[in-house]
């Protein structure tokens, strides 16, 4: 199970005092140095976080894939294949919200999913669909030619939360029952399973026994975490917890 760490809340911080420090590029040096196996950043539209330099920087520096979320627009576009990461993840963008709040519309906006999913390829970047845990999200996201899908796994955040994790209580269990059915679509369709948004320390046991994930984005948690005991070992504490995760299948057939 791989783990890409969001940045993103470093530079808010960062943007606070319009200053230089804490300095991304520096936290993607700890986030590897704690093992992260890939370094996701969001360049909003409105750059109240990322900015353009940070990209830059963190493109030519790091060691471990960067993964770019973008809005799906012809400027971004432009930025993503000046750049070149090895993956964007297209994610919906709303002005007012605090953070990203929704999966991809990818069946309302098929036309031009197709086409920014068609642009990026070309550019040999490998191209994640941020959806909602819905079965027709994920037919339309392998219908625009996705590579991979990255489930909202807010909703179960939400409901591990309500229901104190307790499996039986709520709608924890219903929510983890969504992701599995998505997550199982995604792996029959061919393309990769990922999931991110809102998992903790805590909540993330459930999330890695989901059979065929893959890779978990993971920012505001780690973030906060590394306030307290530094990011390198925040993100060394996550890693060991993904490190629980029951083997994959082809893991015990190619032990055999
Ligand atoms: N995945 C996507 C697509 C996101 O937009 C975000 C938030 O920027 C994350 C994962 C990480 O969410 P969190 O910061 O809640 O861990």
């Amino acid at each position: 199970m791989q783990l890409g760490v969001n940045l993103d809340h470093v530079a808010t911080l960062r943007q606070a005092r319009r200053g230089l420090e804490p300095d991304p590029v520096w936290a993607a040096v700890e986030a590897q140095l704690g093992g992260a196996d890939a370094i996701t950043l969001h360049l909003r539209e409105d750059r109240r976080h990322v900015q353009d330099h940070d990209l830059g920087r963190i493109a030519a520096t790091s060691q471990v894939r960067l993964n770019l979320e973008m809005a799906a627009t012809e400027a971004m576009l432009e930025i993503a294949l000046r750049t070149r990461p090895h993956m964007a993840t297209l994610v919906p963008e709303g002005r007012a919200e605090i953070t990203t709040e929704g999966g991809l519309n990818v069946v309302g906006d098929m036309g031009l999913l197709k086409q920014v999913v068609a642009r990026l390829r070309e550019g040999g970047i490998t191209v994640s669909a941020f959806i909602d845990a819905e079965i027709e999200q994920v037919d339309a996201a392998a219908e625009a030619g996705f590579d991979m899908c990255e489930l909202h796994t807010g909703p179960y955040a939400h409901a591990f939360h309500e229901a104190g994790g307790d499996l039986p209580r709520g709608t924890m269990k219903k929510q983890l029952e969504r992701l599995a059915a998505a997550g199982r679509r995604i792996t029959q369709l061919g393309m990769l399973f990922n999931a991110g948004h809102a998992l903790n320390y805590v909540n993330i046991g459930p999330v890695l026994a989901l059979a065929n994930l893959r890779e978990l984005h993971i920012g505001h948690s780690i973030v906060s975490r590394a306030l307290f005991v530094g990011l390198r070992q925040a993100v060394a504490e996550m890693k060991r917890l993904l490190a629980q995760a029951p083997p994959a299948p082809w893991a015990a057939s190619a032990r055999a």
